[in-house]
């Protein structure tokens, strides 16, 4: 089978081992005898990241960050040992909360108890520096910069210990790095692209599938299915097309249908870097990056997702990225397409905006096949029909 790299089938996690802060018998505590502790609930975004950080999904990271490697991230795309890291993994309360809690915290989610954090440091969150250097804008329109303003004013930072791994709504397809690694392994892939995708899956991501599954061994289908904004098509409706998808359209012995649990911030290229990390934990060897990645509206340039990647060495990554230029379908070469294998004009393509896309579900009619394979159409029209 052809590869395009001979590289060990499993790439060692970012900072060499797989971070595991998950809770196990015999432990210096047990859950049920912390009952006495000052607890923080938390809310969609931080308990995904708790998730992340305890299963090893954002290895080197095992606690929310510091000052140090808060400001460091910031401004230089590292944590401050110089590891890359992009996005601010950051735990912010109110003050009063700030003021309240010490040491060892319970923190829970829905008023169940999921975790511990040993708090080492409290600092002032920075939020128009994160802003502007994170999400490039200062716009509140920007849902991942109206989601900063909203939060408390000071992070709290410290290891995190996470009892047990929230299984979800998706348990079947609800793996942990350790366990997405063990199926690879399994399968035997000498090489392993992941997908990233917050949306049903198009022709055109079913393109970039297809053109990398000729070169690596196998496809990780890595939805996000943590918090995203109100009007991106709900998980369920998307993981039953994915499965859909997958039934009829591709080699299943060369596929795997995992969810992502991590919230959605759309900051972009910066967000596409710590996906890109994170499937190197999971056992990537390949990452997709298509066009404006992780983007929202028109806040970031088509390619700024791919060209961000360029401030990292390729050892530093570890992981190498895929990028494609913008997929569609030419009515004239009866295929997908990009701009670098179509000789046609704009008048022969079709492109849909996912603005276009939704007001088409909401009426009830049928996406076209070059857009989304019926089976699939089928499915987001019967998902956009329900009560
Ligand atoms: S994202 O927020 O998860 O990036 P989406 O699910 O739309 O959104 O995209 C998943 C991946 O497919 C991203 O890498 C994106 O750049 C890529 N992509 C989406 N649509 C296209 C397209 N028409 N052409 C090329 N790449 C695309």
């Amino acid at each position: 089978m052809p590869t395009i790299t001979d590289a060990a089938a499993l790439p060692t996690p970012l900072g060499g081992t797989l971070v595991r802060r998950l809770w196990q018998p015999g432990q210096d505590f047990d859950p049920a005898e912390l009952r006495h502790l000052p607890a923080l609930e938390l809310g969609e975004r931080a308990f995904a990241d708790l998730e992340m950080i305890a299963t090893g999904a954002y290895s080197p990271l095992q606690g929310f960050v510091n000052e140090a490697d808060y400001l460091s991230i910031i401004e230089h795309l590292r944590l401050a040992d110089g590891t890359p890291w992009s996005l601010p993994i950051t735990l912010p309360v109110s003050h009063d909360e700030a003021q309240r809690l010490h040491g060892r915290v319970l923190l829970t989610h829905a008023g169940e108890t999921v975790g511990t954090l040993d708090i080492t440091e409290k600092y002032p969150a920075r939020k128009v520096l994160e802003a502007r250097e994170v999400y490039r804008t200062e716009d509140e329109a920007h849902p991942g910069v109206a989601a900063l303003y909203a939060q408390g004013a000071v992070n709290l930072a410290g290891p995190v210990t996470l009892f047990a791994v929230p299984r979800g709504a998706f348990p079947a397809q609800h793996r942990t790095p350790a366990e997405v690694r063990q199926v690879i392994e399994a399968r035997g892939w000498r090489s392993t692209v992941a997908f990233q995708t917050r949306n049903p899956i198009h022709r055109a991501h079913e393109y970039l599938h297809k053109v990398a599954l000729e070169l690596v061994d196998g496809l990780l289908l890595h939805p996000l299915v943590g918090h995203t904004k109100g009007d991106d098509v709900p998980a369920d409706i998307r993981m039953e097309a994915y499965e859909t998808l997958l039934g009829h359209y591709y080699p299943q012995e060369r596929t795997l249908l995992s969810v992502y649990p991590a919230a959605m911030r759309y900051a972009g290229p910066r967000e596409a870097v710590v996906h890109a990390l994170s499937r190197r934990n999971y056992g990537a060897t390949h990452f997709i990056v298509g066009r404006d990645h992780a983007g929202v509206g028109s806040y970031y340039g088509t390619y700024d997702a791919q060209d961000i990647f360029s401030a990292f060495t390729p050892e530093e990554l570890g992981i190498r990225i895929l990028k494609f230029e913008h997929t569609f379908y030419c009515q004239s070469c009866h295929q997908m397409v990009s701009p670098r294998t179509c000789p046609h004009d704009a008048g022969h393509h079709l492109v849909l905006s996912g603005t276009k896309v939704r007001e088409k579900l909401r009426a009830g009619e049928h996406l076209p096949p070059e857009f989304t394979r019926p089976q699939v159409a089928e499915v987001l029209r019967r998902g956009y029909q329900r009560p």
